[in-house]
């Protein structure tokens, strides 16, 4: 990537053990707006603050905001790509937008550092917002998500991570930003446990204990991993993931909390057409007979730089 791109927030760092992720609407008014703008040229002290107590904790944050609330708090230019959350699929199998303004994902080795930072920067916004989503997640074993299989071995790693999420010079006056989706699933245990582990195997497209890709001879084109990889002109394009695990066992509530980074929401929302439309329409992913998307938000992850300066921008 070229050196006069602006520092991108920490979309690529490494995966933790711990991580939370918010989601809040804006409150209607001037007041609340100028309160959000004064507050994003604070998170990177907040950042540093909190995760100075603990300098080997990788205490990070990435904020991003929602289509209409780029409107609102910083009007235009706007991002070239950012739109609302697409819906795609049927009732019964949809991936739903829900409300959100402003994302925020937190992350770190120990839950303290993100409870910490969580609590400052919601203090700081006060009711300039309204949070509508808080999950908590957790790393599971050797990074697994909660239904069994290691989740994240594909992911693009060192420079190809920021390839694949870093705007270069497609938006010359967001280079350095990024796109995220975000998704939390809901998965029924009890079900996805009654099958056999061959066939959660040819659903993910990969074996469960030693996450090895199943051979393309016995891989179904409705596999999770099938489904996923996507090409354009000729070459795959991937995205980042940092998905975690979440639950209450006491209330039956066994989830992931999806999340997705790239550099055009394009890539994204391919995988969710052909995850719940199906490649041909109809064969879709089978790990949604077992998982429910129960939210849905898009959101643009302006570079550390801009996050900074547009405290001072008016639409
Ligand atoms: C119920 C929620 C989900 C679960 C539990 C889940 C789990 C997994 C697992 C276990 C793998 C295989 C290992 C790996 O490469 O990471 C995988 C791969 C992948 N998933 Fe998901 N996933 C979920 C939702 C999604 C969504 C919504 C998308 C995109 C919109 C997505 C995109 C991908 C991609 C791109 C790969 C790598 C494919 C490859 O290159 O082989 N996943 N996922």
């Amino acid at each position: 990537m070229a050196n006069d791109i602006p520092d991108p927030q920490p979309v690529c760092n490494p995966i933790t053990s711990s991580a939370i992720f918010i989601v809040a609407t804006l409150t209607a008014g001037a007041e609340p707006a100028e309160r959000v703008r004064a507050w994003c040229a604070d998170i990177a002290a907040l950042v540093r603050s909190v995760g100075q107590r603990v300098p080997s904790g990788n205490l990070s944050c990435v904020c991003g905001f929602g289509s209409s609330a780029w409107d609102t708090l910083y009007g235009s230019p706007r991002p070239a790509s950012l739109h609302g959350f697409r819906e795609f699929g049927t009732e019964g199998r949809r991936a739903v937008a829900t409300p959100g303004d402003i994302l925020l994902h937190i992350r770190a080795e120990h839950m303290d550092l993100c409870f910490e930072l969580a609590t400052r920067l919601l203090a700081s916004l006060g009711d300039a917002v309204s949070v509508v989503d808080e999950v908590q997640g957790f790393r599971y074993f050797d990074m697994r998500s909660l239904i069994g299989f290691v989740d994240g071995t594909e992911n693009p790693v060192g420079h190809r991570a920021v390839d694949f999420t870093i705007i270069g010079d497609e938006d010359p006056s967001f280079s350095g930003g990024s796109y995220v989706l975000v998704q939390k699933y809901l998965h029924n245990m009890s079900a996805w446990n009654a099958l056999s582990v061959e066939a959660q195997e040819r659903i993910i497209g990969r074996t469960k204990l030693s996450d090895i890709e199943l051979d393309e001879t016995v891989k179904p084109s409705c596999s999770h991993s099938t489904l996923t990889t996507i090409t354009q002109d000729g070459q795959e394009v991937k995205i980042l993931r940092d998905n975690m695990p979440f639950g209450r066992p006491g209330a039956g509530e066994f989830g992931t909390y999806f999340i997705g980074y790239a550099r055009s929401p394009v890539p994204i929302e391919l995988m969710l057409e052909n995850m719940f439309v199906g490649k041909p329409p109809g064969n879709y992913d089978r790990l949604l007979d077992f998982s429910t998307a129960v939210t849905g938000g898009l959101f643009f992850v302006p570079s550390a730089d801009l996050l900074e300066a547009i405290a001072d921008r008016r639409p």
